[in-house]
């Protein structure tokens, strides 16, 4: 947070990203499960400023919808018909000063007496498409502005190719003059390195003053916010400007080959702090972590590993490799194995996959497991209680200390409705079963292998429901002579062992073998 909080912030967001190609506007374009607009709002917000007020113009609706649910105390400026920077910043200001007008009347008629009937002091204006510029970048140049006393700070970067860019033009001095656009620019100009970032602080007052005086007798026929800073010259303010320490990250998105740049340098920043606040990324390459994301300390995070939304990580958990996490809670010390699950919640020391699908609604109690080839769904699995293998758990409370055997579904759809079941404490399920909701398994109840349970189970109960098992001896040497199958029953009967057959066993294996592949070469 700046030690000297902005009179406001505002992000230029009018713009219509032609570049994209895209039907979403740019600015909601996401990296690191943040839109570049949300970027910018949250660095805006890390200065503690007044007021944020965003210029929007193009999918206006779409943007302000987006906003109202991420920053929902923004101010929206629209731009009018004309076109630039600098009358996005004229749209800006007046819907500034306008809610400064209305907050001095609501002081009035609370007795209290301001004469503040415009927005006054320092004024962020930054872009919509900087997602590497944060709260500390912005800090910086408030902190700048301050102490060079100026009316006008502009952040510059030096960088390789400034094509297309606004040249910084200073005098012998160093001091700077003034902003060319590319398009204006003398080739002596274009050879300049240092360019015009688009991030300023502006003092209200020559701000307002100057935006006043603007004209579009240039290049593109546009107002440009950029010629604010030779007319605060001219007015006898002082003009200053920072060059940024690392000039990828002032670099804006323009198209998708800048977004996917943009988002893997935020990743690499985003993994960096984790490492270095005691996280184990023992891939970062392959590591994403959003920035709403968080991990605790001695957390390990193995290769090829997604962490999105507000998925939290306990101390001493271990996620990965290849696990997508969306939205969910971690608890200490558990392990998660090759895993995709979202809105879901795993107790400290539990441990999931691998293989395995947490669907939204999953809860895991405290060294709970929910093994190999099992999908959940809003189920809540108590504490101790285990998951292990190829099961479909779908809402569904199982308590605590209970076991669900190999297989089992937990049939929760006829069709129409959705049903829930319940299974108690200390229960045990065998394989295979098939629960049919709405069904309820008393605490200590078993079940038998294969059963399918249509009705409740009273607590301590036994519940069976498998058909007798019958045998036909003999059957396989009537039935099916002369296959592999024949030769082991005969074999076993003799009380050869497979490996160690008869030579007349022997033979006729290896007469019906060749009768199979024989058969299998002529169905091919
Ligand atoms: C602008 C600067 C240029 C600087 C560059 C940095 C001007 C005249 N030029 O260039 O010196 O090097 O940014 O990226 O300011 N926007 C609006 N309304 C508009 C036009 C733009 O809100 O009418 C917004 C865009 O959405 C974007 C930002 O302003 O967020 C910059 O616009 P863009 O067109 O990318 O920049 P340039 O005008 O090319
Ligand atoms: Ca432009």
């Amino acid at each position: 947070m700046s030690p000297t909080p902005p009179a406001a912030v505002m992000i230029l967001a009018a713009g219509a990203g032609t570049r994209m190609r895209s039907t979403t506007p740019k600015v909601l374009h996401r990296i690191a499960g943040r839109t570049l607009l949300h970027h910018a709002l949250v660095a805006a917000a890390e200065l503690d400023p007044g007021r944020i007020a965003v210029v929007v113009r193009h999918e206006r609706d779409a943007v302000v919808a987006h906003i109202g649910a991420v920053a929902p105390g923004a101010l929206i400026a629209d731009q009018d018909e004309v076109p630039g920077t600098g009358s996005a910043v004229r749209c800006g200001l007046s819907v500034l000063d306008a809610t400064a007008v209305a907050a001095a009347v609501a002081a009035d008629g609370a007795g209290e007496h301001h004469l503040d009937t415009e927005v006054s002091g320092p004024v962020v204006v930054t872009s919509g498409d900087v997602p590497l510029v944060d709260g500390a970048l912005l800090g910086a140049l408030v902190e700048a502005h301050h102490d060079g006393g100026n009316a006008v700070t502009v952040l510059t970067a030096e960088v390789p190719d400034a094509g297309g860019y606004g040249r910084i033009v200073r005098d012998s001095s160093g001091a700077v003059l003034r902003i060319v656009e590319h398009k204006d620019a003398t080739d002596a100009e274009r050879a300049i390195r240092e360019i015009n970032a688009g991030i300023y602080v502006f003092d209200a007052a020559h701000l307002r003053d100057a935006l006043a005086r603007l004209t579009a007798d240039n290049a593109q026929g546009e107002l440009y916010l950029t010629d604010v800073l030779a007319l605060a010259r001219e007015a006898g303010g002082r003009v200053g400007a920072m060059v940024a320490p690392d000039a990828a990250a002032v670099e804006g998105v323009n198209d998708r080959v800048q977004l996917a740049a943009a988002g893997a340098s935020l990743n690499r920043r985003i993994v960096e702090g984790w490492m270095r606040a005691g996280v184990t990324v023992v891939d970062p390459a392959t590591t994403w972590i959003d920035a709403d994301a968080s991990l605790s300390q001695d957390a390990t995070v193995l290769p090829g590993t997604q962490l999105q939304g507000v998925t939290r990580i306990g101390a001493g958990a271990t996620v990965g490799p290849d696990t997508t996490l969306t939205d969910v809670e971690v608890g200490e010390g558990a392990t998660v194995t090759r895993t995709h699950g979202s809105d879901s919640r795993i107790g400290a020391g539990a441990t999931v996959g691998p293989f395995t699908f947490l669907r939204p609604g999953t809860v895991l109690g405290e060294k709970g497991k929910i093994g190999a080839y099992v999908e959940t769904k809003n189920a809540t699995i108590g504490a101790h209680s285990k998951v292990p293998h190829l099961s479909y758990v779908g809402d569904a409370t199982v308590g605590e200390h209970s076991n669900v055997g190999a297989g089992t579904i937990f049939v929760n759809y006829d069709g129409v409705s959705k049903s829930r079941s319940d299974v108690g404490d200390h229960v045990r399920i065998g394989s295979d079963n098939t629960l049919i909701a709405p069904v309820h398994i008393g605490d200590g109840a078993y079940t038998g292998a294969g059963a399918i349970i249509r009705h409740d189970v009273p607590a301590g109960a036994l519940a069976l429901n498998s058909v007798p098992q019958q045998v036909v001896e003999g059957w396989v040497e009537r039935r099916r002579p002369g296959t592999p199958s024949a030769a082991a029953a005969r074999a076993a009967q003799d009380g050869a062992t497979p490996g160690a057959l008869s030579s007349g066993a022997q033979e006729e294996r290896a007469a019906a073998d060749a009768q199979i592949t024989a058969q299998d070469k002529g169905e091919a």
